[in-house]
């Protein structure tokens, strides 16, 4: 045995025990407020921000203090003053921001709760029902998916296709598919009004997460219905159908796009978003191949196969996304230019 390699894999893991541990802090600080509370303001001591969010003393004093050591918050250890930099508060305060951040610290500890589950079904077989991760996956995911929906898709995602812009902005009839708390829904409604967007979903908990949503952006032309991707109407001729990370999650993917297929006017659109991953392991040797892959065994994976599903999985590339478009009977298939490394966009059509 090489002890120094045995100690650099130390180093390596005490880094991702510490960021799963600081992780849990932050999010803590997440849901008692504590970064909207400390953005933009002055560096200050623990009284100060004991006084401003009428915390527990003993209890602000340990999250400050893990925050500070892990680099989240600034310490002016001479003075004994906490803020939050500019930088940081952009990524963990600021929800209407592309760069916010904060969604993971929602999503990432409700991953942990299935881990049981998973490690059951990896014996036995089955899997991890997308209901039983509980309301705090759905609004998690919502929010980590959200500040990058809710800016970019009528920015620059929807743009690489002047046409489909073009007659969404004449009015069109779109869909959304599995379409969760509802961003993408409420981003298309606002950019292109003379459009009517419909959200479909399959979980209770999404459908009613959109709707209350829905009362407060206060739009005419949107409407959410809780309705199985199999289900979606095929009479009602939409011009775009939209998918933002749903394919892989799918017990039946390749039926799914089928009706997706159907449902389309002629010459209708499908926009795909899926995770930019490559379709073998040897090219997601990477940290972002080691997050798609580890979200995707704890979530996107196991909650399709629960129901016997495909359980396609998260890490799934261009290659298998055009062929199982393809087998679907779509006969034209794109990967657009879209500058982007979370997500692969793909035009399909015909
Ligand atoms: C990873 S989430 C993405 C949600 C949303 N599109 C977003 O980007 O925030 C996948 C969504 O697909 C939905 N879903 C899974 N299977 C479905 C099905 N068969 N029919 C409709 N929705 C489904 C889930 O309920 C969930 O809301």
């Amino acid at each position: 045995m090489d002890k120094q390699k045995m100690r650099a894999f130390m180093g390596q893991f005490m880094e991702m025990t510490t960021g799963a541990a600081v992780m849990g802090v932050v999010a803590v600080a997440d849901r008692i407020g504590l970064f909207r509370e400390m953005a933009g303001e002055a560096p200050a001591n623990l009284d100060h921000w004991v006084g401003v969010t009428g915390l527990q003393p003993r209890y602000l004093e340990e999250i400050l203090s893990t925050l500070a050591a892990a680099g989240v918050v600034a310490f002016d250890a001479e003075l004994g003053l906490f803020s939050l930099p500019d930088e940081q508060a952009a990524c963990l305060a600021d929800e209407a921001s592309p760069y916010c951040l904060v969604g993971w610290t929602q999503m990432i500890p409700a991953l942990y709760g299935a881990i049981p589950g998973v490690a059951r079904a990896a014996r036995e077989g089955g899997g991890v029902a997308f209901a039983d991760f509980g309301p705090d996956m759905v609004e998690g995911i919502a929010r980590a998916n959200g500040p990058g929906i809710r800016v970019l898709l009528t920015r620059k995602w929807l743009p690489v296709m002047d046409d489909v812009v073009a007659r969404l902005e004449e009015g069109i009839r779109v869909a959304d598919v599995g379409c969760g708390g509802g961003e993408a829904v409420f981003a298309m409604a606002k950019a292109y009004p003379a459009s009517t967007i419909v959200g479909y979903d399959i979980d209770s908990h999404s459908i009613q997460l959109a709707r209350s949503r829905a009362q407060s952006h206060q739009l005419s032309n949107v409407r959410f219905e809780q309705c199985s991707a199999e289900e979606i109407p095929i009479d009602a001729e939409f011009d775009l159908v939209t998918t933002f990370d749903v394919i892989h999650d799918l017990v039946e993917p390749i039926a799914v796009l089928q009706r997706i297929r159907e449902s389309l006017s002629s010459g209708g659109t499908y926009l795909m978003v899926e995770p930019v991953a490559g379709d073998d392991l040897s090219e997601n040797l990477h940290p972002a191949g080691a997050l798609t892959y580890a979200m995707s065994t704890l979530h996107c994976m196991t909650q399709s196969l629960a129901h016997g599903g495909a359980g396609l999985g998260a890490a799934w590339g261009p290659r298998r996304a055009e062929m199982h478009c393809a087998e679907a009977g779509f006969s034209q298939f794109e990967r657009l230019e879209v500058d982007n490394s979370f997500n692969a966009f793909y035009r399909v059509s015909g």
